[in-house]
């Protein structure tokens, strides 16, 4: 297992690219299976999520071509509708083709993907949105098994207790573009890879209106076609950077963003202090002292992204008094604290709250990455802690921040990886 090796304390400053986003391109390459003519998905990133979803569709059957970063998907010929547990457990985005192949075959298994490090993930609502198209919905020996003749358009509610759904939102909406007659969903989520999801349906001739509101319209269509489609930036990525400029104390521009998306952080950023300007695709950071400390409570989009949540607590944790983080969305989503702690972060946790005292400066120790943005975050204070930090199991960044560690580099960060 991989680890990074970063001696911290020193400021970022230069302008970095940001990379499309993993959260629209999974479920984008799951769409491919809508249709037997080919896609193609430019620009993709190039990370572990990304093979893990290019195997799964290779195992169901489809024909993957890769050149650079465009993919060409073609699902044509015999496929096996099945999505095993050895895949899904691994990465819990692989749930992306039930909607699909259920839609184009008419039955299909789907391994349930069991525990997560960031806490209960039900699948209720995808269930729920399939459910309500006409699907019969049965859990078999860990598997969802759902079948349906024909799928016919339906208007449902798929808010939870926890509000709106990204995965199950998108998992209906590619459900319905091939049923009969109009889905409305109500209680939709509006977080903008449902809108890259659904401008990518449309170029194939899906009819959906409304992404990006609560309420989406989809007009079933008999068929769809092959058509090729470039993902939006990662806005997670974007937000990365923009703390890393200013737990550094750098200076930054972040390029080929899409800064309208990441107006809740950005705003977080500026009420902590942070010299933050932005145009119609980039960011520029600017910090010069510690962060004054600020209270944050994670929601659905346009509310502070849950994704954001781990790395401004790196931040918090040396700002100039007492931060509070509320997560709304994964309540458990916290291991990252505990790690901080060690390297001298004073953060209590009570029940979904995180309390952050901050201290003058985080110490160099040796921590364990748990997941994707935890990760992240113990990247961040190691790059402004004093010291050497080593980051262990930082195959979790991987899956999610193509060569991270380049990037910083770049930008004057002491950091490396260590093969193991
Ligand atoms: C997506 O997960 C993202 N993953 C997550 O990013 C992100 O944290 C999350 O949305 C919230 O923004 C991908 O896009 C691949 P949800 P998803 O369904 O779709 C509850 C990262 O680090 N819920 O919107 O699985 C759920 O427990 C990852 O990149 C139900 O109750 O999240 C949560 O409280 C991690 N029943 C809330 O809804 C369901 O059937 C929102 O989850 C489904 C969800």
């Amino acid at each position: 297992m991989d680890r990074f090796v970063i001696r911290g304390g020193k400021p970022l400053v230069g302008s970095v690219e940001c990379a499309r986003a993993k959260n629209a391109v999974l479920p984008l390459f799951a769409a491919c299976l809508l249709t037997e003519e080919g896609c193609t998905i430019e620009n993709t990133p190039l990370l572990e999520d990304v093979s893990t979803m290019l195997k799964l569709l290779r195992c169901i059957g489809v024909k993957v071509v890769m050149k650079s970063r465009a993919v060409k998907i073609t699902a044509d010929g015999r496929l096996n509708p099945e999505a095993p547990y050895d895949i899904v457990r691994k990465m819990r985005a692989s749930y992306y083709v039930l909607g699909p192949l259920l839609a184009r075959f008419g039955d299909c298994r789907v391994s349930l993907p069991g525990g997560c490090a960031i806490g209960p993930r039900p699948v209720d609502l995808h269930l729920r949105g399939i459910a309500a198209l006409g699907a019969k919905v049965r859990i078999e020996r860990g598997y969802i098994r759902a079948k349906a003749k024909v799928l016919r358009g339906n208007t449902m509610m798929l808010e939870g207790h926890k509000g709106p759904s990204v995965g199950a939102t998108i998992n209906t909406m590619m459900a319905a573009v091939l049923a009969k007659g109009e889905t409305v969903i109500e209680g939709a989520a509006c977080e903008p890879e449902v809108i890259d999801v659904a401008n990518f349906l449309n170029k194939m001739g899906a009819e959906v209106t409304g992404a990006g509101t609560p309420i989406i319209r989809i007009n079933g269509v008999n068929k769809l076609h092959g058509a090729i489609h470039s993902p939006i930036p990662d806005r997670i990525e974007a937000g990365t950077f923009a703390v890393a400029g200013a737990i550094t104390q750098g200076k930054l521009v972040i390029n080929g963003c899409e800064p309208r998306y990441l107006t809740a952080v950005l705003t977080k950023l500026r009420d902590a202090g942070v010299r933050v300007e932005w145009d119609e695709s980039s960011i520029r950071v600017e910090a010069r002292e510690r962060p004054k400390a600020i209270n944050i409570s994670t929601a659905p989009y346009p509310g502070f992204p849950t994704d954001l949540q781990a790395q401004f607590t790196a931040l918090l944790s040396i700002a100039r008094g007492t931060s509070t983080i509320t997560e709304n969305i994964f309540e458990s989503r916290f291991l990252h604290c505990l790690e901080l702690n060690r390297m001298g972060a004073l953060i209590d946790i009570t029940g979904n709250m995180a309390v952050i005292h901050g201290i003058e400066r985080l110490e160099g120790a040796q921590v364990m990455a748990s997941d994707l943005r935890a990760s992240a975050a113990l990247v961040l204070a190691g790059l402004a802690a004093r010291g050497q930090t080593e980051i262990l199991r930082i195959y979790h960044l991987d899956r999610g921040y193509e060569n991270l560690e380049k990037k910083f580099t770049r930008l004057g960060a002491d950091i490396r990886r260590v093969k193991s």
